[in-house]
């Protein structure tokens, strides 16, 4: 694997078989993420978690990935209570950061903040959300969901559903889809829509892709329905917000028409868009997709920073 040492800001940091490694790599860690299997390539490694804007399952879920791995972790999980309330710069805390632990996993409200990060930092960063930005590891637990699922990731339909514009899960996750050769349906409202440059990106990448605002429509023929929440804390104007809010809700009664294999995913917290009837039908995928963040974060965490293998295995 040849991503020792190296950043992971955004999804364009891998190439296709770097991430197709990753997943495979993640399928072996699934018995040591449940604890039934033990190894610690991680052992005297320290990760530092940077967490400047909420956080329940990514920071949780890579706490729990460097601990099963045998690590340890220093932790920032409310930037209230850290000298950064002084004045401190992000620069100068990270700065600090990367001699107190060998890499850094860093959520910053500001897009562009984990560049400037890996930047500041002489240890591997990795980015787990910059603002309306990248989220790139949820990419990558994203992929392991839809592989699991459907033994492949070539050729799948995917429907992104919800907030295109402000969502840093579906700007990774479209890029990522792309490379795979997957079919992208967009389905938003129209002041959510996904911004141009990301539109164009995908286009140029030879992305297969088509808008399609009216759900059941876009869930046509659809293998996978990623629905995203609508990022309150992203708008200027609450007004703005306001019109758009309960603008999409899927029910089991609406995958009565999807595909019997259409899985539906959905990074988490969910905020209304997904009825808790969807929980008990064999579409939902969601709370699979929470927990394979761990593996996937073994497997990478591993990949940039493990050494050689201890304990049983
Ligand atoms: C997402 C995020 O923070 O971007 N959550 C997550 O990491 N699982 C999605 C969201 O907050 O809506």
């Amino acid at each position: 694997m040849t991503l020792r040492g190296r950043d992971l800001i955004s999804v364009r940091d891998l190439s296709r078989e770097e991430i197709e490694e990753v997943l495979a790599s993640a399928r072996k860690m699934i018995p040591y993420a449940e604890g039934t299997k033990v190894m610690h390539p991680l052992a005297n490694k320290i990760v530092a978690m940077a967490f400047f804007e909420p956080s329940t399952r990514t920071r949780l879920s890579f706490e729990s990935a460097v601990q099963r791995l045998g690590g340890t972790c220093v932790t920032i999980a409310d930037a209230s209570v850290t000298s950064m309330r002084k004045g401190e710069s992000l620069h100068d805390t990270i700065r600090m950061l990367s001699s107190y632990a060998d890499a850094i996993v860093i959520r910053h409200p500001s897009e562009g903040s984990a560049r400037l990060a890996a930047r500041a930092s002489d240890r591997p960063v990795v980015n787990a959300g910059d603002g309306a930005g990248q989220h790139p590891t949820q990419t990558l637990l994203d992929l392991a969901t839809m592989q699991e699922a459907f033994g492949t990731l070539s050729g799948l339909k995917v429907v992104l559903l919800g907030d295109l514009k402000f969502g840093r899960t579906v700007h990774s996750l479209a890029q990522a889809l792309a490379l795979f050769g997957c079919e992208v349906v967009l389905s938003s409202p129209p002041s959510l829509a996904l911004p141009d440059q990301a539109r164009r990106r995908l286009r140029q990448s030879g992305a297969r892709v088509t808008d399609e605002e009216d759900v059941r429509r876009a869930m046509k023929d659809a293998d996978v329905l990623y629905v995203t929440r609508i990022q309150k804390e992203r708008f200027g104007d609450l007004a703005e917000y306001e019109k758009v809010a309960g603008s999409y809700r899927i029910d089991a009664a609406l995958l009565q028409d999807a595909k019997p294999r259409l899985i539906v995913m959905h990074p988490l917290p969910r905020a209304g868009e997904i009825a808790p009837d969807v929980d008990g039908t064999t579409h939902a995928a969601y709370f699979r997709q929470s927990f394979l963040a761990v593996p996937v974060r073994m497997a990478l965490l591993d990949a940039i920073l493990g050494g050689p293998r201890r304990g049983a295995g």
